[in-house]
């Protein structure tokens, strides 16, 4: 598309829509990205500015003139009626206040600190083991079914993370299958300007959610195990988190948990089935694996963009934003920066600066569960590969049908 196209249609607002409605660019966004990136660093969009560049987005997230402070106008419809009627809401969403995800300092920082403790490098090492035994049990029933076609997101790369973070969390892996529908209705919901039609079903699971929550909650009040959330609902006076508190904290860290790692997964097998090169190199030394997550997450980032307010008037990248605007960020142009990563579209599990991508984010939002999700990444695809070094994608993956969460939906692969 020309420049001065692009430019107008992302003035008008075209440029989330475009990626909302058109399948085309849901399937392969870095084409429109690269437009973008031509216009500048910085390109319009409806909302207000959209950075294209890793620098810009990286000062933006560092900047404390940014917050994240909920962004009502990228709500759903449904979302802003309740407000604008007063209704209290009790289907809190992943990306709704009081979700730290989407509060500033102070009450970020409260919430961040109650929950940071169990994601310290120590303690995710710790759960190493317990990892590799969950993917070796998933693999072994991958095995009795390795004779047929298998989607290897609804036999694998989906349920490893869930399995996970339900151990981690200490909630029921037994309800992983109604975890899995809740999390996809509430991954949707991070997708701005999601249809009506598609909000109310997102409703319908979340209200499905916190009922089991509250029952979960009410357990461990009576029988607290050893777990994060019986210690989250456990706190003493004064740090003790409300209702709504407790609900928000554990939805995103159980939803943030798998929605996320599922697609690393999946696109992780989809590139290394496209350069199968680097599949073999990776089983002849796999310490190499550390390195190939990151290019994972550079090439095809699982979270493609974020956004912030700007709470007080700052100049970044020569350009002047103005308290109350919005800025979004596309993580996944930041990733593809010529400036930083050379040849940015080449796919190659040894790149030295990888790990400079921003997949994580960055300042103080910078994902809790990284460690997590690295290690996953890295247990996950090296046991695959060491399980069913024959792997194949067998027939068309389905891209999920999300804007700002990619990955796959389906993927079908033959294991042998
Ligand atoms: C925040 C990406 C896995 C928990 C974030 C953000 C990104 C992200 C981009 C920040 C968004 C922003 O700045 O606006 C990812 C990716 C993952 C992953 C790509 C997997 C490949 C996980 C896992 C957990 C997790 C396994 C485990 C609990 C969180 C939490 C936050 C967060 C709690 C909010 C942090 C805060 O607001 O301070 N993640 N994430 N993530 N992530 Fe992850």
């Amino acid at each position: 598309l020309p420049a001065a196209y692009l430019s107008r249609a992302a003035r008008r607002g075209d440029l989330t829509g475009r990626l909302l409605r058109d399948p085309a660019q849901r399937e392969q966004p870095y084409e429109l990205y690269e437009q973008l990136r031509a216009i500048g660093p910085l390109a319009p969009g409806s909302l207000g500015p959209v950075t294209t560049s890793h620098a810009v987005a990286g000062e933006v997230l560092r900047s404390e003139a940014f917050g994240v402070g909920w962004d009502r106008s990228a709500a759903p419809r449904a979302i802003r009626w309740a407000l604008e009627y007063g209704d209290e809401l009790d289907a809190t969403g992943v990306a709704e206040p009081p979700s730290m995800l989407v509060v500033d300092p102070p009450d970020h920082t409260r919430y961040r600190r109650l929950v940071s403790r169990a994601f310290t490098p120590r303690a995710i090492a710790a759960f190493e083991p317990m990892i590799r035994r969950t993917a070796d049990e998933l693999l072994d029933a991958l095995e009795r079914r390795a004779d047929g076609p298998v989607d290897l997101v609804e036999g694998y790369a989906e349920q490893l993370p869930v399995l996970v973070i339900a151990e981690l969390l200490g909630v029921p892996t037994d309800r992983r299958e109604d975890f899995l529908r809740w999390g996809s209705a509430a991954a949707a919901t991070l997708d701005p300007g999601l249809p009506l039609r598609r909000y109310v079903a997102a409703e319908k699971a979340l209200r499905a959610m916190h009922a089991f929550l509250r029952g979960h909650f009410d357990r461990l009040r009576r029988d607290p195990g050893d777990d994060l959330v019986s210690r989250l609902v456990g706190l003493p006076g004064e740090e003790a988190l409300t209702e709504r508190e407790l609900h928000a904290t554990v939805m995103l860290l159980l939803g943030a948990g798998f929605e996320t790692t599922v697609n690393l997964l999946g696109n992780a097998v989809v590139l290394l089935d496209a350069h199968r090169d680097q599949w073999n190199a990776l089983r002849a030394a796999p310490e190499g694996w550390a390195n190939a997550v990151e290019e994972v997450l550079r090439h095809d980032s699982p979270v493609q963009i974020t956004g912030r307010n700007v709470r007080t008037d700052v100049e970044v990248a020569g350009q002047r934003f103005r308290a109350g605007g919005r800025v979004t960020l596309l993580l996944g142009a930041a990733n593809r920066d010529p400036e930083v990563f050379a040849d940015p579209a080449r796919f190659d599990v040894t790149r030295a600066n990888a790990r400079d991508h921003l997949a994580f984010s960055g300042g103080i939002h910078y994902c809790l569960g990284a460690g997590l999700a690295r290690l996953e990444g890295v247990v996950g695809l090296q046991a695959l590969s060491e399980r069913f070094p024959g792997l194949r994608v067998d027939g068309r993956p389905v891209r999920r049908d999300l804007q700002t969460l990619r990955g796959f939906e389906v993927l079908p692969v033959r294991l042998r």
